[in-house]
């Protein structure tokens, strides 16, 4: 059942890999050949009822560090909310439908043509939530660095080239904050090569 829903889900992935392609005029292959042999990790999330809701958070405000989620919102109970417009705003689950969020790795691959989104999970007084994170990841050793085509007419890159390893190590060590992750991988990374 898992491995299924897994190959659904990549399959899934590689569809919308290519519409990203199109929509950014790299070739519709580009990002679907890129990612063919990709990693993913899925993971359920449970948030519980909470008597204080205000109190607390599901999942406090982030972006997600890998290049795409893919969200299964389990039930009807409203949570998840981005942050759009200068305020907070729910996603209400739509049965039979996912929710695509770009990650901080895909938007340094569009060197900030597609942005990832800031959000969160907040919790409810009676009810519990349930949902499916399914989260697609360049191969470890992959260099990730935006394509020629995006980098505009001074062409800056605004990311130093990485691995999907060390974003990864680095989200494991330092705490996630907000859409600040990739911005603190980005100048730990320049801080590093400069020591060298
Ligand atoms: C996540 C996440 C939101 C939700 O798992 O990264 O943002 O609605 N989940 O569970
Ligand atoms: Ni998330």
């Amino acid at each position: 059942m898992y491995e299924k829903y897994s190959e659904a889900m990549k399959n899934l992935a590689l569809s919308i890999m290519e519409l990203l392609g199109l929509s950014l005029g790299t070739c519709k292959d580009y990002y679907r050949d890129f990612f063919q042999d990709c990693d993913y990790i899925t993971r359920c999330n449970y948030y519980p009822p909470c008597p204080q809701p205000e109190l607390t958070q599901g999942t406090g405000p982030h972006t997600d560090p890998v290049a795409l989620t893919i969200l299964h919102q389990e039930d009807e109970e409203e949570g998840l909310e981005i942050f759009t417009g200068g305020k907070w705003q729910s996603v209400p689950p739509v049965p039979s439908s996912f929710v695509v969020n770009i990650g901080d790795t895909f938007m340094a691959m569009t060197n900030d043509i597609y942005k990832s989104c800031v959000h969160r999970a907040v919790v409810k007084r009676h009810s519990s939530r349930q949902s499916i994170a399914f989260f697609v990841c360049p191969q470890h050793d992959k260099v990730i660095r935006a394509h020629d085509s995006l980098i505009g007419p001074n062409g800056k890159r605004l990311y130093p080239d990485f691995t999907w390893s060390q974003l990864e190590a680095f989200t494991q060590k330092s705490r996630r904050v907000e859409d600040k992750t990739i911005k603190h991988f980005a100048q730990h990374l320049s801080e590093s090569s400069s020591a060298e």
